[in-house]
């Protein structure tokens, strides 16, 4: 259901072009969104964070006239979003409460401070120790029933397996974007910055630790004074950075990776061209994996399940899916350097030499272990890949899909499936092509699943790790 939901999100195109120079609602430059409903198309501009109306009803189309009224009013509206949001103001009252070395306090949830009681007696109010001001997202709740920014926190064994990422890399300095509960966690060695768009942590992480940032459209909401503080984060950093994300899964990756290049060219600014790549733990559900892997990272998935524990599905407990999490993280670590741990839930195969799920199986034809979601996967030999049991080969699309699925011969050219392979007609190679030269024209446009992509099931052995057989 959420996997349809991506994947037709994904259909709406997304312009990265002159971000800067777009309009700006409170949360940044907007992005230009092109789509098409009922047939019609639609260019616009729209928020980058939020597509609820309800939190930014942000909607500009292309074709209106930027007036400087217009632009004056937007410049009112961010204003009025910026007023009492000030770090330093709000920390204050953290800095307060440290100074009176008090036991425990209070965190006003609504002003988003801490306080004493007194002025906040109708709003809700957390009572927290002393001690739990080193874990601030234990104080906070978390706003998991809120879709627009999605707050799962990691279980107690994932948070764990990601600490034991972070000592593998042997990296210095680790910059956490939307994983507060890995910042907490991280041992007093690393050196560590947290980078979020909840401004509830403002009250609660000082303008050292902790930089208002909209991950969407690389915006800091403090200005260039936030900005700088990354800035000589990476300057201190150097080739040690490693960078963790945990975006909403419903944000669109297009605009994460424009973050994550932004962040890169400020490291090269700093360092010259040729400092190493920032090592990049990119937490996303599996089925994502052939969209992240296009857009030219070097991300590997590592099968790890990532669970949560506000999220019942996601939790891989009790009461989740069959599978599991559908949770996992993409890295350009060499996954050989990061064994799975739990002997029961992972095994090493002997086959590939892949750290993989321990239902996974290894096909002789594709030479990988295929499954992406934990279920075996069964070899077509008509499309020369693996694909989910519950998949029939279809003459008509010439590639497998569920049975319910409902083909669409006469006009679909390309169709993608979950698992990242993509059978292309004649037509869609044209597509892509074309998609590709606008690329090469420095046009910086991002498309949705349809015509983009290769036919490179064969290359990736159908396992999608990209041809090159690792043995560990
Ligand atoms: C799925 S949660 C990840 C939390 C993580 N699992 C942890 O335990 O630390 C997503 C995080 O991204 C943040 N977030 C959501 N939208 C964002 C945006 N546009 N820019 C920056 N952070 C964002 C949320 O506030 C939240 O902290
Ligand atoms: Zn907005
Ligand atoms: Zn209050
Ligand atoms: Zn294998
Ligand atoms: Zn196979
Ligand atoms: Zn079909
Ligand atoms: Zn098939």
């Amino acid at each position: 259901m959420f996997q349809e939901k991506m994947e037709k999100a994904s259909k709406t195109e997304v312009s990265l072009e002159d971000l800067a120079r777009n309009p700006r609602c409170p949360h940044g430059p907007t992005v230009l969104f092109k789509d098409s409903v009922k047939g019609k198309k639609r260019k616009y501009y729209s928020c980058s964070a939020y597509r609820d109306k309800k939190t930014c009803g942000f909607h500009v189309d292309k074709s209106s006239k930027i007036t400087p009224g217009k632009r004056m009013n937007w410049t009112e509206q961010e204003n009025r979003f910026l007023k009492h949001k000030n770090h330093a103001e709000r920390y204050k009252h953290f800095i307060d409460f440290r100074s009176s070395q008090k036991q425990d306090g209070f965190f006003c949830q609504k002003c988003e401070i801490i306080c004493d009681k007194t002025g906040h007696e109708d709003h809700t109010i957390t009572r927290f120790s002393a001690a739990d001001l080193s874990t601030p997202s234990r104080i906070l709740e978390a706003k998991a029933e809120n879709k627009k920014e999605a707050q799962f926190f990691f279980s107690e064994s994932s948070r764990d397996y990601l600490l034991k990422v972070v000592k593998k890399t042997g990296g210095t300095h680790v910059l956490c974007i939307g994983t507060p509960t890995l910042y907490e966690a991280l041992p007093g060695s690393i050196k560590k910055l947290f980078l979020d768009i909840d401004t509830r942590y403002l009250g609660l992480l000082s303008p050292e630790q902790f930089c208002w940032f909209n991950m969407m459209n690389f915006h800091f909401f403090h200005g260039d004074v936030a900005k700088n503080r990354l800035r000589s984060f990476i300057r201190s950093a150097g080739s040690n950075l490693t960078i963790f994300l945990d975006p909403p899964f419903g944000g669109r990756m297009e605009l994460i990776h424009h973050t994550i290049q932004s962040i890169q060219s400020i490291l090269e600014q700093e360092m010259g061209r040729g400092v190493s790549k920032p090592k990049l733990c990119w937490i996303f559900p599996y089925f994502m994996e052939r969209k992240l892997k296009e857009l030219g990272l070097g991300l590997e998935m590592c099968e790890y399940r990532v669970s949560y524990i506000n999220h019942k599905e996601y939790s891989g407990g009790e009461g989740g899916r069959n599978l599991g999490s559908p949770v996992r993280f993409f890295t350009n670590i060499p996954l050989s350097s990061l064994p799975l741990p739990n002997a029961d839930e992972y095994k090493q195969c002997t086959d590939c030499g892949f750290y993989v799920s321990s239902t996974n199986i290894h096909c002789k034809e594709c030479n990988a272990c295929t499954s992406k979601d934990g279920r075996p996967y069964v070899h077509c030999p008509d499309c020369s890949r693996c694909v989910k049991e519950t998949y029939v080969h279809c003459a008509d699309c010439v590639r497998c899909h569920l049975p319910a699925f409902k083909c669409k011969k006469e006009n679909e050219q390309a169709e993608d499936n979950a698992d990242g392979v993509t059978t292309i007609k004649p037509q869609a190679v044209e597509k892509q092509k074309s998609s590709e030269q606008s690329k090469k024209s420095g046009k910086r446009k991002y498309f949705g699943s349809r015509g983009r992509g290769g036919n490179n099931n064969k290359q990736r052995g159908g396992g999608g790790r990209g041809g090159k057989r690792r043995k560990f």
